[in-house]
C-alpha cells in the first residue's frame, strides 16, 4: 500500500505537475512541496516554471496571481474556499470610487487582493518590495495604497511619503499582541524580534526587523544571532527550524494561525491531482489588466 506522499509523487509525474507552497502552509504540505516561498518568490516561480500543471498550496489570491501570469497553464488550488479576509476588504466598486475622488493618483495594490482589484491598479507590491515599489513613483504623484493599512503605514513612515491608505488588515497578524512580544522578549533577552509588516503599529515599533516571510528566512540564516522571536503566522516556524537546526525560534502567539492557509492538507493535494481540480481561471479583460500591474511590479523588483 502506497503512502499518500508516494501517490502524490506518482501523480505529479503522470500529470507533469509541480507543487509549490507558501511559507504558512501546514508542515506536511511544506515538506512535500517542490518549492516553498513568500508571495514574491511564488509569483516569480509561477511565471518561470516549465511544468504545465501547478498545484498551488496557498490561498486563492496566490493561485489567481499564478493563473494571471500563466493563463495557458493549469493552476490548481486544492481547496477553493481557501480565501484571504484581507483581500475581501475592498471591492472593485469601492476602489473605483476612491480613484474618482483622486484623479491621476497611482494605485499600488498589495498582492493580497483579488484579480478585479489588481486590474484597477497601476502597480502591485508584496511585503518584500513595497518600499521599492512606492519609491518608484514620482514624488509629485498622489498614491492610493490598498488594501493593507499596516503595510501602507509602514511604507509611508519609512519613506516619509503621504499616501491615501485603505483600512484593510490581516485578522491573523492582528491577533499578535504587544503583551505576547514583551513576554517572549523577557523570557529570551538575547533573541531578535522578526515581525511581518502586516502586524499592527505597536508590534512594528518593538520589532528588530520588519520582514516578509522569505526575508525572515534569509535574515535568520545570515544573522549572527542564534535566537529569534517570530511575529508572524506560525507555519513559518517549520521552515525556519528546518533550515537553521542550531538556532532557536520562538512563536510569539499560538493565536497567529491563518485558518485559510491551513485548509490545505495532503489529501486535498492528492485529490487536486487526481481530479485536476480546482482550476483557477481569471476571465478577460480582468486577466490582462491585472497582469500589467503584476508585471510592472516584477520588472521593478
Ligand atoms: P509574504 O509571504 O509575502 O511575507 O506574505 C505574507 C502573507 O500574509 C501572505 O498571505
Ligand atoms: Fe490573508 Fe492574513 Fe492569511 Fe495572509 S495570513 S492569507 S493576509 S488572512
Amino acid at each position: 500500500m502506497k503512502s499518500i506522499e508516494e501517490k502524490i509523487q506518482d501523480l505529479k509525474r503522470e500529470r507533469g505537475a509541480i507543487v509549490i507552497a507558501h511559507n504558512y502552509q501546514p508542515d506536511e504540505v511544506q515538506a512535500m512541496a517542490d518549492f516553498t516561498g513568500d508571495s514574491l518568490e511564488l509569483s516569480r516561480k509561477a511565471a518561470e516554471l516549465d511544468e504545465e500543471v501547478i498545484v498551488f498550496c496557498g490561498v486563492h489570491f496566490m493561485a489567481e496571481t499564478a493563473a494571471i501570469l500563466s493563463p495557458e497553464k493549469t493552476i490548481l488550488l486544492p481547496d477553493p474556499f481557501a480565501g484571504c479576509p484581507m483581500a475581501d476588504m475592498i471591492t472593485a466598486d469601492q476602489l473605483r470610487a476612491r480613484k474618482a475622488e483622486h484623479p491621476g493618483a497611482v494605485v499600488i495594490t498589495y498582492v493580497n487582493s483579488s484579480a478585479a482589484i489588481k486590474a484597477e491598479s497601476d502597480l502591485c507590491c508584496t511585503s518584500s518590495n513595497a518600499i521599492k515599489i512606492v519609491a518608484s513613483v514620482p514624488s509629485d504623484k498622489e498614491i492610493i495604497f490598498v488594501p493593507d493599512t499596516h503595510l501602507g503605514h509602514y511604507v509611508q513612515k519609512e519613506l516619509g511619503r503621504e499616501m491615501i491608505i485603505w483600512d484593510g488588515y490581516c485578522p491573523t497578524h492582528s491577533r499578535i499582541r504587544e503583551v505576547d512580544v514583551l513576554r517572549e522578549k523577557a523570557d529570551h533577552p538575547n533573541a531578535l524580534v522578526m515581525a511581518h509588516p502586516e502586524c499592527p503599529l505597536n508590534i512594528r515599533e518593538i520589532a528588530d526587523g520588519l520582514l516578509s516571510t522569505g526575508q525572515m528566512c534569509t535574515f535568520a540564516k545570515e544573522s549572527d544571532a542564534t535566537e529569534f522571536i517570530v511575529a508572524t503566522e506560525m507555519g513559518l516556524l517549520y521552515r525556519l527550524r528546518n533550515e537553521n537546526p542550531d538556532k532557536k525560534f520562538y512563536a510569539v502567539s499560538d493565536r497567529a494561525v491563518c485558518p485559510n492557509m491551513k485548509k490545505i492538507d495532503l489529501e486535498k493535494v492528492l485529490w487536486a491531482l487526481e481530479d485536476m481540480q480546482h482550476r483557477i481561471v481569471v476571465p478577460e479583460p480582468t486577466c490582462s489588466l491585472a497582469r500589467k500591474s503584476i508585471e510592472a511590479m516584477l520588472e521593478l523588483s
